[in-house]
């Protein structure tokens, strides 16, 4: 959830290009910042509540702006209230060592108890500021004993006592000062140039200093110095670990003239399906990654579908699809409820997470679990290189690029256009699907790229701006869908939910009669998702059902009569039915941002919310 970025640089000031790398994390978490670099008489340390601009006119003055080695953190508060004393970064009390860190250290009351009874002082409320005060105090036990310990093993011999998840950058001030990094579940990588070494959470913070990079393992302590990273395990034996090349360019990340990056992303669409869906498909049939065989899916009996937020919303679609075009039966649960039951996983089962990060830790426990049950793995995800890629057994890399507004959502086109293809590729290898069959199928998902493009055209985000305009002020939404189509009604209630802090629920349309329905009065919106397919006549019940006791129906989809039947109708082309929800989500999109407009909202920021949720 947090952000963490350091340096250490041969000859020029890493300052500068740590704030840099803060900006670019910021949407980890953003609720404090602070830097701490190492001056010759100790480490100098700058934080603020709020947001990275806050600390950068706290910077203005110049005075940490020389340092060569230094660390950052942009914080998504888990102990303590989002102040200035528990922004990060945390140091000890010689004033020569300076920690930050991402993650929850669970026996941190035990620790702190004990650092107590030793003399340490305390100076926040944060769990991880007993980390720091564990490392100076192994480097003081280690050097009793004549060891003259480098920063690495302070923090080796630390970390020993430290249960929980943490991925942490620490320097220490010296003649030649140092920088370690360590990392227990959330991610670390690190880039080596030839006259420095930057280390991140997150691999959009390095692309400007190089394309190769190095992932940390679990259990790996780093020592980073210009041009070198020595990796060891928690025993202090050396381990290689190799480069990888990203494919991500740093001007990504940008806002490429839109107003916010949920914006842009959602323009991006049409481009994010024809690259995700382009390259794979081939006559028959679509190729989805690395370690995706015939002999491995003709053995799949059934796909249990593991996820969070909106990629469980994707994994839902993924049910339908896996179950209705290569008849594999399949389960859907939250990761986090998943890791916590005692699943009964049948022989033959394909552990099927996904993920825009490839880092949200329910995600990868669930995933984990399922493995040790024998499943074999697989994994829809954005991140080239994060842990999940590293961890399935199988990856499908959906190719949406990076994805910065903390909403997702040409995560979600590109992760449902991800399910669709394996779904296909699946139905061949069961033998469900013919050539001819598979065909017909992926012409459809190729076919969708014009579509989005009309969904996106000025004329079609005008119409929901208006829808948007003349709902704001609805007392509650109901998103409704049926079929293929419920996961988006979940995933518009979703959208709205986080970006404008309205409350809206989502649900299985058939099912309003069961208690939602109780909801339905004048001033409450109900949009209606209703495409062209084998259910469209009965949601168009549920829709007259609603109109009769008063509610105001807005209609998102290609089914005419019930486009007619609505007080307001947002036309989406006609498609398949299977392909339908990659269309339909993109005008609930557009409405939750320009709710969120009309509000005031942080678009790209939430209140409360982090991109990437790398704690339980
Ligand atoms: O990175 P992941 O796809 O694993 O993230 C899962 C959820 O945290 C994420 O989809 C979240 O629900 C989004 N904020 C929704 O817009």
């Amino acid at each position: 959830m947090c952000g963490v970025v350091g340096a250490v640089l041969r000859d020029q000031p890493a300052l500068e290009g740590i704030l840099d790398g803060l900006r670019v994390l910021e949407y980890r978490g953003y609720d404090s910042a602070g830097v701490a670099v190492a001056l010759s008489e100790g480490v100098a340390v700058r934080r603020r509540a709020g947001r990275i601009e806050a600390l950068s006119e706290a910077l203005q003055d110049g005075a940490l702006s020389d340092a060569r080695c230094g660390v950052g953190h942009t914080r998504w508060a888990t102990h303590g209230p989002p102040n200035e004393l528990n922004a990060h970064p945390h140091s000890d009390h010689s004033g020569r060592i300076a920690l930050v860190h991402n993650g929850i250290v669970e026996n941190h009351q035990e620790l702190r108890r004990e650092l107590i009874e030793g003399g340490v002082e305390f100076r926040s409320d944060t769990d991880t500021e007993v980390i720091v005060h564990l490392v100076a105090r192994e480097l003081e036990r280690l050097d009793g004993e004549g060891l003259s310990p480098s920063l690495a093993d302070g923090v080796r011999a630390a970390l020993q006592f430290v249960e929980g998840y943490y991925a942490i950058a620490v320097l220490r001030t010296g003649p030649e000062p140092e920088l370690v990094a360590a990392k227990q579940g959330p991610p670390l990588c690190v880039c080596v140039t030839d006259d420095g070494a930057w280390i991140a959470s997150d691999v959009l913070a390095l692309l400007p200093h190089g394309k190769q990079v190095v992932f940390l393992e679990d259990g790996d302590v780093a020592r980073l110095s210009p041009g070198h990273c020595e990796v060891a395990r928690p025993d202090g034996a050396a381990v290689e670990r190799a480069a990888v090349e990203i494919q991500w360019r740093a001007e990504d990340a940008g806002m490429a003239g839109f107003d916010h990056h949920m914006q842009k992303e959602i323009h991006e669409q049409p481009a994010v399906l024809g690259r995700t869906v382009s390259e794979r498909v081939g006559e028959g049939d679509a190729a989805l990654g690395s370690g995706w065989t015939d002999e491995d899916l003709g053995g799949v009996e059934r796909v249990q579908v593991l996820g969070c937020g909106t990629a469980l919303h994707a994994g839902l679609v993924a049910q339908f699809l896996i179950e209705g075009l290569a008849g594999v039966p399949v389960d859907s649960d939250y990761a986090s409820e998943f890791r916590y039951r005692a699943p009964r996983l049948v022989p033959g089962t394909l552990a099927l997470a996904i993920s825009q990060s490839g880092e949200t830790a329910d995600t990868l426990a669930a995933l984990k679990l399922a493995e040790e049950l024998g499943c074999r793995t697989g994994a829809i995800c954005n991140v080239q290189g994060s842990s999940l890629v590293r961890a399935a057994d199988s990856v499908l890399l959906t190719d949406a690029g990076p994805e910065i507004g903390v909403a997702s959502t040409k995560a979600f086109t590109a992760q449902v256009a991800g399910a669709y293809l394996a779904a296909v590729r699946l139905g061949r290898a069961k033998g469900a699907l013919s050539e001819v069959e598979a065909d017909a199928h992926l012409a459809a998902l190729r076919g969708l790229r014009g579509q989005l493009e009309q969904l996106l055209s000025d004329e079609a985000v005008a119409k929901v701006r208006e829808v948007a305009r003349s709902n704001q002020d609805a007392k509650g939404f109901l998103f409704l869908g049926r079929g293929v189509n419920y996961p988006v009604a979940l995933e518009g209630a979703l959208k709205l939910k986080e970006i404008s802090y309205v409350h809206a629920e989502g649900y299985p349309a058939g099912e309003m009669k069961h208690g939602p329905i109780a909801l339905i009065e004048p001033g409450m919106s109900v949009l209606v998702v209703n495409s062209q397919g084998g259910v469209a006549d009965k949601v168009r019940s549920n829709l007259e059902q609603v109109k009769a006791r008063g509610g105001r129906v807005i209609v998102v989809g290609s089914d005419e009569e019930s486009l007619a039947l609505a007080d307001e109708a947002i036309h989406v082309p006609a498609s398949s039915e299977w392909v339908s929800p990659i269309l339909n989500v993109v005008p609930l999109q557009l409405f939750a941002y320009e709710i969120g407009l009309l509000k005031g909202c942080d678009i790209d920021k939430p209140r409360n919310l982090a991109k990437s949720v790398t704690v339980e």
